[in-house]
């Protein structure tokens, strides 16, 4: 219940009402304020802004994990607070590019949480290759071997190959899961090779294998979109983009913009979290 309520009721405040929290956010929690991030572009529909990239890593033994930053401590209007920030490619990633939505909520989002950073397969994947991976198995590089002219039936093949993943949701509740979609393409590496201001983070976030990953959650009103899955996103020009079937929102994956939004701040933690 919690989950539903709190994500409803901060998503308005973090699209709407946003400007109205100002700069001296911080009052009841933890971090959150204008937050300067790098999301995958919105290019249609009602949605704010785009949805925040997750860096991606590869393990040794080819697991596919998101990188979460470095923890450290902050002092800001006499509150001391926790937050994970780490400086990637000329750019400050931090856990709160993905407080909206409730997500700020969630306890895997807490900077210190312990989590593993792998991509599980989620359940509730629209790609039918996903039915073959059980629940929570990591996401493998070698699972994509076959994403130069994948077909997801959807749009044109030859665009990557996607997955839907959790991530830093293990054991949570289910409302507390947190949603990411992770593809592999051939766009990604032509995306490294581009010149501009985030060009370098762009190098560090993707992987020269031409992996990317982006927090899920449509910044509307909170639906889970998807990369080629929905055959209605066709009536929207959406068949070969990022589309969320709600409002009709549509995100370009491999168009990253840098943009700000005021950041929710995560509630005061009942265990663990921030110093005093
Ligand atoms: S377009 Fe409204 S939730 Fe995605």
């Amino acid at each position: 219940m919690k989950g539903v309520v709190g994500a409803g009721v901060l998503a308005g405040a973090g699209t709407g009402a946003a400007a109205a929290l100002g700069t001296a956010t911080a009052p009841i929690g933890s971090g959150g304020g204008i937050t300067k991030f790098v999301g995958i572009e919105n290019t249609d529909g009602p949605a704010p802004r785009g949805m925040p990239v997750i860096p991606v890593e590869i393990a040794d033994d080819g697991t596919i994990q998101g990188l979460w930053p470095e923890v450290k401590t902050k002092e800001e209007a006499g509150q001391t607070f926790e937050v994970a920030e780490t400086e990637l490619g000329g750019v400050t990633y931090s856990s709160e590019w993905f407080q909206y939505c409730g997500v700020q909520t969630y306890s895997g989002i807490q900077p210190s949480a312990d989590q593993d950073n792998a991509f599980l397969s989620s359940a509730d994947s629209p790609y039918e290759w996903q039915a073959e991976i059980p629940e929570g198995e990591p996401l493998n590089v070698s699972m994509f071997d076959d994403y130069k002219n994948f077909d997801t039936g959807v749009g044109r093949p030859g665009l990557g190959k996607p997955a839907m993943a959790t991530w830093r949701s293990k054991d949570v509740e289910a409302s507390e899961t947190i949603p990411v979609q992770v593809v592999r393409s051939d766009d990604v590496i032509e995306m490294r090779q581009q010149d501009g201001p985030i060009a370098e983070f762009i190098r560090a976030a993707t992987t020269e294998t031409g992996f990317m990953a982006w927090l899920d959650k449509c910044t509307h009103f909170c639906c889970v979109p998807a990369f080629k899955a929905y055959p209605d996103s066709a009536k929207f020009n959406a068949e070969n983009k990022v589309y969320c079937q709600c409002h009709q929102s549509v995100y370009a994956p491999y168009s990253w913009v840098q943009k700000s939004f005021v950041a929710l701040p995560r509630p005061e933690p009942e265990s663990g979290g921030s110093g005093e």
